[in-house]
């Protein structure tokens, strides 16, 4: 039985950044809730978005943007390849080719729903399908370019609504000694941090191990190892096998033994944390209200999908932040989905008028500090993760 126990109230499409006056009067909202499931332990939103409402041509999220995410998936490339040394290689939830692009091109091939990714890519040089994950094309991919040794998908798995499906078509493309590897912001985590800004409309779940365990098994498949890594907010790289063709490292049931500790078994733990949500809310309206009342001027760094979750769950405005600062050409000069704060790039507003910057970002915590500490001289930040407060000159 699916248990509802969160409801982050009305929301618009958390990437959809709005031209004009005319595309805010047509927005797209769902009802954001968030139910535990039970039998398989998964944690699912209670409505899904029609994918294609998000996952499109004008898709805004370019992850080679940051820093960061280049070294994280540089790295994760490397590490993958000398241990594994995978004869042909399949992206699922390509992006801009950021982890793609370590890779021999011609044995190499994606798959992105995004046609500017998918373009961008096959530019550079990698076969990408510009599809949606599907039975129908594992079976094309295995007639064009056989069965594949590594199946990589980053921030990509939580994003697909029907997991059975990608799972059988995950099972039937992965060669016999082939290793499916995919990372995904970690419930443990969002619970711990009590980052409920995790939850928006591309997350159709979120995953435990505990879950993922549960649903791999279904189809014949291992977790045999198990990774922590910081990105996102503290996600987990899940390192899945056929059944009984790797040995099961420790870090699978390290991890499983805190996901029990933690009771995320248990549908009372996400109630406590829905309840954590609620005080998080009136704690950082409180302290933008205060804040503005005594006259400070507030922006918002990182026009993220976070951010649409925060400030809409929070219903802040224009009252409290005059506009967000985000790097994205594409978000740019465009206002925020549902609560329609403008967005500018940080040359034009991230200036010394401004006091107090909400870290829309947060995940990005230590890349903005380093490079803005001009701002830090005069200016300060504010977060809610794991719980909100003004970061007094904390060394990040
Ligand atoms: P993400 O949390 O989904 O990765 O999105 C991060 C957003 O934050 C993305 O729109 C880029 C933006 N950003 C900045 O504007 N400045 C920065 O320094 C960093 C690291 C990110």
């Amino acid at each position: 039985m699916k248990v509802k126990f969160m409801d982050l109230g009305r929301q618009p499409i958390a990437n959809n950044f709005l031209e004009s006056r005319e595309n805010i009067d047509n927005e797209y909202q769902f009802h954001l809730t968030v139910c535990f499931d039970e039998k398989t332990k998964l944690v699912s939103l209670g409505e899904f978005v029609p994918p294609k409402l998000m996952f499109n041509d004008s898709y805004v999220y370019h992850a080679s943007l940051s820093r960061t995410m280049r070294s994280h998936f540089g790295r994760a490339a490397r590490l993958l390849r000398s241990e594994f040394n995978p004869a042909c290689v399949l992206e699922i939830g390509s992006n801009d080719g950021v982890f793609l692009r370590h890779f021999a091109k011609e044995t190499t091939c994606a798959v992105e729903p995004c046609g500017n990714f998918a373009k961008l890519t096959n530019e550079l040089g990698y076969k990408t399908y510009e599809r949606f994950w599907s039975e129908k094309l594992a079976d094309e991919i295995i007639e064009e370019r056989g069965r594949q040794d590594l199946i990589y998908a980053a921030n990509c798995m939580c994003h697909i609504q029907n997991l059975h499906d990608a799972l059988l078509a995950i099972s039937k493309v992965l060669s016999d000694e082939g290793i499916f590897v995919f990372e995904d912001p970690s419930l443990l985590k969002m619970i711990e941090r009590g980052s409920y800004d995790q939850i928006y409309d591309e997350h159709a779940h979120i995953f435990s191990v505990t879950a993922l365990q549960n649903l791999l098994n279904m189809w014949d498949l291992d977790i045999f190892r198990v990774q922590e890594i910081s990105v996102h907010g503290g996600s987990s790289r899940i390192f899945a096998c056929r059944k009984g063709t790797r040995s099961i490292e420790t870090s699978v049931d390290d991890h499983l033994v805190k996901e029990h500790a933690a009771g995320l078994h248990n549908v009372a733990a996400y109630q406590n944390f829905a309840e954590r949500a609620e005080q998080s809310k009136n704690q950082l309206t409180g302290l933008l209200t205060e804040l503005k009342r005594r006259g400070y001027k507030i922006v918002s760094y990182g026009a993220t999908s976070k951010s649409t979750t925060v400030f809409n769950y929070c219903k802040i405005t224009t009252e409290l932040i005059d506009y967000i600062v985000d790097i994205t050409p594409d978000k740019q000069n465009k206002f925020s989905p549902g609560v329609h704060i403008p967005v500018v790039s940080p040359e034009v507003g991230f200036d010394e008028t401004v006091d107090y910057a909400f870290l829309g970002a947060w995940n990005y915590e230590r890349e903005i500090c380093d490079k803005e500490r001009k701002f830090l001289e005069t200016g300060r930040f504010i977060t809610h993760v794991p719980y909100v407060r003004i970061l007094e000159g904390e060394n990040p």
